[in-house]
């Protein structure tokens, strides 16, 4: 059974898998770098429930039994009590595995730990650790508060009854999960990041502008968002880091990143979060 459950990491990601478990009835607590971070954190989570019970989808005792099952630290010591550590900082796996590790000496034996990288092989950071058989990949998607998918990813030594608990649990929280084996960027990002770096492609060649590319894609294939904007949604730092992995896993030169996607990360236009992207959010 899980019942408490630590999110490392309350970013764009972290924050709103903390919300559907905290909806779920799951007591969460955020742990960010520091107070500054997780204030702003709270204050958007707060933004987005007082949307919801604008528009009549949520009611005030809901969103107050939301808020009353979440609490925030800039510390790793009040993990000892958690079913659950969702790990949900940035896409680096010398990061992760540091984390890991410090987390390894001070949760409960049999405390399950989930990561939500988006490429990177689950058994590698599960090897910072001394509970390779509790390590699992649970892959929520942006933004995971309306996205129905979960991918539940084994690593090589994840046990059945680890991938049971997590599976169950998406379901139990409102997901619609898929058991997936290990490999770079798993089932929807080995397809849909490639497709992602490839509209970069398109636009550095100058085959089109940026709305039309978008445009082409919405309107050619019925996706609900073209693919720059989805980018600039999950961060083109996560999509260069995705790229970079799947290169560095494969030496395959289809899997090269994009010129003009380095550059823009390299210049600090990562996306919505940093106001702009191939797109204008400020
Ligand atoms: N955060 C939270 N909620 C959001 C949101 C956001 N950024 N954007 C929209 N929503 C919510 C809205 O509040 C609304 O909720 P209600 O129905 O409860 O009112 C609902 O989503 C629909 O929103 P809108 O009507 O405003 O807009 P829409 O119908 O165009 O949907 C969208 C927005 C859901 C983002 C849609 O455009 C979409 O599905 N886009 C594609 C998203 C996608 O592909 N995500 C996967 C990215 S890859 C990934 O996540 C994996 C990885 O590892 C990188
Ligand atoms: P983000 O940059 O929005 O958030 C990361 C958060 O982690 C930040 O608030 C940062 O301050 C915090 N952080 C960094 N190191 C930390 C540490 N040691 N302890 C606590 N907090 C720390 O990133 P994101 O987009 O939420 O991505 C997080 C993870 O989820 C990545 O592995 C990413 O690949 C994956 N992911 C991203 C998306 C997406 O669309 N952005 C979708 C699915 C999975």
């Amino acid at each position: 059974m899980i019942s408490k459950v630590f999110i490392v990491g309350a970013g764009q990601m972290g924050l709103d898998i903390g919300q559907v478990m905290a909806k779920a009835g799951k007591k969460v607590t955020f742990r960010d770098m520091t107070d500054e971070i997780l204030a702003k954190s709270m204050a958007k989570l707060n933004k987005g429930l007082d949307k919801q019970v604008a528009k009549g989808k949520m009611d005030e005792d809901t969103k107050a039994a939301i808020l009353a099952n979440i609490s925030t630290t800039t510390e790793l010591a009040p993990a000892a009590d958690a079913d659950l550590v969702l790990e949900a900082i940035v896409e680096n796996v010398e990061i992760k595995k540091t984390l890991f590790k410090e987390l390894d000496g001070i949760c409960k034996p049999e405390c399950i730990f989930a990561t939500n990288t988006s490429s990177i092989s689950i058994t590698q950071i599960a090897a910072a650790t001394n509970r390779a058989d509790k390590f699992i990949g649970m892959h929520f998607f942006n933004p995971a508060t309306v996205m129905k998918l979960v991918e539940v990813i084994r690593g090589l030594h994840t046990s059945d009854e680890t991938f049971k608990t997590v599976y169950d649990l998406s379901a139990e929280i409102g997901k619609d999960p898929i058991e997936v084996k290990e490999g770079p960027g798993f089932v929807v990002n080995r397809i849909l990041i490639p497709m992602i770096n490839e509209a970069i492609m398109v636009l550095e060649e100058g085959l089109a502008s940026a709305e039309d590319i978008d445009k082409a894609m919405k309107l050619g294939c019925n996706h609900p968002m073209g693919p720059l904007a989805l980018a600039d949604l999950i961060g083109l730092d996560t999509c260069l880091h995705i790229m970079d992995v799947f290169y560095a896993e494969t030496c395959d030169s289809k899997y090269r990143a994009a010129r003009l996607l380095r550059q823009m990360v390299r210049g600090g236009k990562l996306g919505r979060k940093t106001g702009v992207g191939f797109f204008d959010y400020t």
